[in-house]
C-alpha cells in the first residue's frame, strides 16, 4: 500500500517551532494549553463538544440532548436545540460590529466593494424575503450557480435564514453537471448570474443554466438572475427574474426561521470512486460549530484580522471559510473574483498588500503555480501584515511549503496545513499555530475532540511509526456529514462499511511518524485531486464512454508539478485504433467532449489509444500498471496475464 513517494517524505526532518511573538497573542498559546483541551475531550467527548456548542452558538432554544447514537452511523448532535445559522453569522454581530466591514470584494478588473455587517444583514434579509415571495419554504432545495461575488454569500445566507437547503454548484461545472445536481436534489429554484469573469473571459453561467433547464430539471419553478458581467442574455418569461427586481419592493427585515440542530443547512456534491457525484448533506448546528472552532483554533482569528481564503465558494472550503466561518466569528474577509495571474502573477500578493491581509489561506496547487513564476514577484510586495498562512486540498510538497514559508511568510508566519474533506465540514487535522511545531508536508495533529487514527486492513491501530494505513475517525464529531442526499446506502457503503460501522473511513491513506504527526499519502480509492479539485476517475470514464466513438476508457492520475495530478485517459475506440495511435482531431474532440460533460477541470491532459486495456484474469482494469505508464515509470507489475503484450507498447505511446 505504501506509495512510491513515501521515501522522500520520510526524510523530512525540519521542525518549525511557533514564534514566541505569535504564540504570545494566540488564542491557544502553548502545547500545554492545547493538551489541556485534548484532555478535556478525551475525558468526556460529548461534554467537550456540548460545552463548545453552548459557548459558541447563539441558541433560540438550548439543547438538552448532546449526541444521539441510537441510529449509528447516523449520528444526531444537539438534537432538541433550535437555532438559525444566518442569525449566528449576522444578527448577533449587529450589536458591536454593525459598521465593521464583513466583506471586502475585489473583481478581476480591480473594482472593489466593501460591505458592512449592517449592510450584509439588510441584503440577506431582502433576498430572504424575495425567496419567500418566490415560493421558497423551509426544506426546499435551492441551487446556486454563481460567480465569486458577495451576492453568492447573500444567497446562501438568505437560504439559511429561512431554512431552505442550498446546493452550490461550482461555476466551472458544465450544463450537464448542473442538470445532474439540480435533478438529484429536486431543486425548486436556481439562482445564477448572466456571467462571471475569470482570466479576462466571461463564464457563460446563464447560457449553461438555460441548457440544463432545457433538457430536464422539471422541479425548477423559478430562476433568479444576478446582473454581473452585463452581456445580453435571454430571459424566459414566467420563469426567469432579475435579482435587482426581486429585491426591489421587499422589506430589509426578515425574522429568521428557527430550525432544529439537525436541519440540513446545505448539500454539496462531491466525487467518489463510483457513480455520479454524491450530495453530501450537512447539519445546521454541528456544521456551524465546526466552522467557528476552527476559525478560532486553527486560524487564530482576532478582531483586527483581515482574513482571505482564496477558494471558490463552489467548494466546501468556500462554504466553511468564506460564507460561514468568518461571518460567524465577526471577522473581515476578502473575496476575489478572478484568476491569480491577472494582470500578472503578483495579483495575490498585490491583494495581500492593498487589503492588508493578515491570514491567507490557499491551495498547494496555487502555491506551486506562483512559485514557478519566480521569487522576484512576491518580493515586490509588502507582505508584512501577514501573520498566518494556510493550505488545503492536497498534500503540500516540502519544496512548496518552504517557498511559502520563505517568500510569502518571510520565515515569520506559521503555516497551517489543514487536512479535511467536503464530508468533514471543517478542519480535522491541522497544526494549532501558537502551539504545534510544524514539519513541511505534515498536517501534524488532530484537533481537540477529533479521534483521528491510522489503521490496518483489519481496523487495528497502527502503532509502529511511519507505517501506512487507512485514515479513520473513531468517534463522531458535530460537523461530520449526516448522509448522502437520497442515498442512505451509499453513505453507509462509502464511509462506514469497511470497518463494520465503527469508524468513519476518510478514503485517504496516511501514516504517523514517531511524534504522532500525520502525513497524508493520498487517496485509497479512485479519486483524483487535480489542482486540489476532486474528480472520480469513473466519472471521467463514463463521460468518455458516452462519446459515440469510444468503446472503453480508463482514467488515471499522472503526477503534475503544478496541478498535483493531471487527468490521463486510455481509450479504446469502436472500430480501428488510429494509425500509430495518433488522431489529433479526435483527441481535441474528446477533450472538448469531457469539458462539455463535466467541466474544464476534468479535461484529460493526455489521451492514449489502445486496441484494448490491460486487465487481470478476473477482468479488472490494471490501474496501477496504467498509473506507472502514465508517470513514465518502469513497469514492475506482473504483466503475464495480458492477452497481448504488444498492448503495452501502445499504452506507452510507442506503437
Ligand atoms: C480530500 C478532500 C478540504 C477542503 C478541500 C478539499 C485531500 C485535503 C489535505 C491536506 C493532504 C488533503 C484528501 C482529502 N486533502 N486537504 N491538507 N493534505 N491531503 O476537499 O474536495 O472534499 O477533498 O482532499 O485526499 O480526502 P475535498
Amino acid at each position: 500500500m505504501a506509495p512510491a513517494n513515501i521515501e522522500s517524505i520520510l526524510h523530512e526532518q525540519r521542525l518549525f517551532q511557533p514564534a514566541p511573538a505569535f504564540a504570545a497573542r494566540a488564542r491557544i498559546k502553548s502545547m500545554r494549553e492545547l493538551q489541556a483541551l485534548q484532555q478535556q475531550a478525551a475525558q468526556d467527548h460529548e461534554k467537550f463538544w456540548a460545552d463548545r456548542a453552548r459557548e459558541q452558538i447563539s441558541w433560540h432554544k438550548p439543547f438538552t440532548k448532546i449526541l444521539d447514537s441510537s441510529k449509528a452511523p447516523h449520528y444526531r448532535w444537539f438534537d432538541d436545540g433550535l437555532l438559525n445559522v444566518s442569525y449566528n453569522c449576522l444578527d448577533r454581530n449587529l450589536k458591536d460590529k454593525a459598521h465593521k466591514t464583513a466583506i471586502i470584494f475585489e473583481g478581476e478588473q480591480g473594482d472593489v466593494r466593501r460591505v458592512t455587517y449592517a449592510e450584509l444583514h439588510r441584503e440577506v434579509c431582502r433576498f430572504a424575503n424575495a425567496l419567500k415571495a418566490n415560493g421558497i419554504k423551509k426544506g426546499d432545495r435551492v441551487v446556486i450557480y454563481m460567480p465569486m461575488v458577495p451576492e453568492m454569500v447573500i444567497a446562501m445566507q438568505a437560504c439559511a435564514r429561512i431554512g431552505a437547503i442550498h446546493s452550490v454548484v461550482f461555476g466551472g461545472f458544465s450544463a450537464q453537471s448542473l442538470q445532474d445536481r439540480i435533478e438529484d436534489a429536486g431543486a425548486k429554484m436556481l439562482i445564477t448570474a448572466d456571467g462571471g469573469t475569470r482570466g479576462g473571459k466571461i463564464i457563460e453561467l446563464k447560457l449553461a443554466a438555460d441548457q440544463a433547464l432545457a433538457k430536464g430539471c422539471s422541479t425548477i419553478e423559478s430562476v433568479i438572475v444576478l446582473k454581473r458581467s452585463g452581456q445580453t442574455i435571454p430571459m424566459q418569461n414566467g420563469r426567469d427574474v432579475w435579482w435587482d427586481d426581486v429585491v426591489k419592493n421587499v422589506s430589509d427585515q426578515c425574522e429568521p426561521v428557527w430550525v432544529e440542530s439537525e436541519h440540513p443547512l446545505f448539500l454539496l456534491y462531491t466525487s467518489g470512486s463510483t457513480g455520479k457525484p454524491k450530495g453530501v448533506q450537512h447539519s445546521s448546528a454541528g456544521y456551524l460549530l465546526g466552522t467557528i472552532v476552527t476559525m478560532q483554533w486553527v486560524f487564530d482569528i482576532h478582531d483586527d484580522d483581515i482574513f482571505w481564503c482564496t477558494a471558490d465558494v463552489g467548494w466546501v472550503t468556500g462554504h466553511s471559510y468564506v460564507t460561514y466561518g468568518p461571518l460567524a466569528v465577526g471577522a473581515t474577509m476578502v473575496m476575489y473574483e478572478g484568476a491569480p495571474t491577472i494582470p500578472d502573477g503578483g495579483r495575490f500578493w498585490d491583494i495581500c498588500q492593498r487589503h492588508k491581509i493578515t491570514i491567507f489561506y490557499t491551495a498547494p496547487t496555487a502555491i506551486r503555480g506562483l512559485m514557478k513564476l519566480g521569487d522576484d514577484i512576491p518580493a515586490k510586495y509588502d507582505l508584512s501584515k501577514l501573520r498566518l498562512l494556510g493550505t488545503v486540498g492536497e498534500p503540500i510538497n516540502p519544496e512548496a511549503w518552504m517557498w511559502y514559508h520563505t517568500h510569502i511568510g518571510h520565515e515569520r508566519c506559521p503555516i497551517t496545513d489543514t487536512w479535511w474533506q467536503t464530508e468533514t465540514g471543517a478542519h480535522l487535522i491541522a497544526p494549532i499555530p501558537g502551539a504545534v511545531a510544524t514539519k513541511p508536508g505534515s498536517c501534524t495533529l488532530p484537533l481537540p475532540g477529533i479521534a483521528a487514527d491510522v489503521v490496518d486492513e483489519e481496523g487495528n491501530s497502527i502503532t509502529a511509526p511511519n507505517q501506512g494505513g487507512y485514515l479513520v475517525i473513531k468517534k463522531p464529531w458535530p460537523f461530520m456529514l449526516r448522509t448522502i442526499w437520497g442515498d442512505e446506502q451509499r453513505y453507509l457503503d462509502t464511509y462506514w462499511k469497511k470497518f463494520n460501522n465503527k469508524y468513519y473511513v476518510a478514503g485517504d491513506t496516511a501514516h504517523k511518524d514517531e511524534d504522532g504527526y500525520f502525513w497524508i499519502m493520498g487517496r485509497a480509492d479512485d479519486v483524483l485531486k487535480v489542482s486540489g479539485h476532486r474528480l472520480g476517475t469513473m466519472e471521467i470514464e463514463s463521460a468518455l464512454v458516452a462519446h459515440p466513438r469510444v468503446a472503453e476508457a480508463a482514467v488515471v492520475g499522472k503526477p503534475d508539478e503544478v496541478k498535483g495530478e493531471a487527468v490521463f485517459a486510455y481509450v479504446v475506440l469502436r472500430g480501428a485504433r488510429p494509425a500509430g495511435g495518433v488522431d489529433e482531431a479526435l483527441t481535441k474532440e474528446l477533450r472538448a467532449w469531457v469539458t462539455e460533460q463535466i467541466g474544464p477541470i476534468a479535461r484529460p491532459d493526455d489521451i492514449r489509444y489502445a486496441d484494448n486495456l490491460p486487465k487481470t484474469r478476473s477482468g479488472k482494469i490494471m490501474r496501477r500498471l496504467l498509473r506507472s505508464i502514465a508517470a513514465g515509470e518502469a513497469i514492475t507489475q506482473d504483466t503475464s496475464t495480458l492477452e497481448n503484450e504488444a498492448i503495452l507498447l501502445q499504452l506507452r505511446g510507442k506503437a
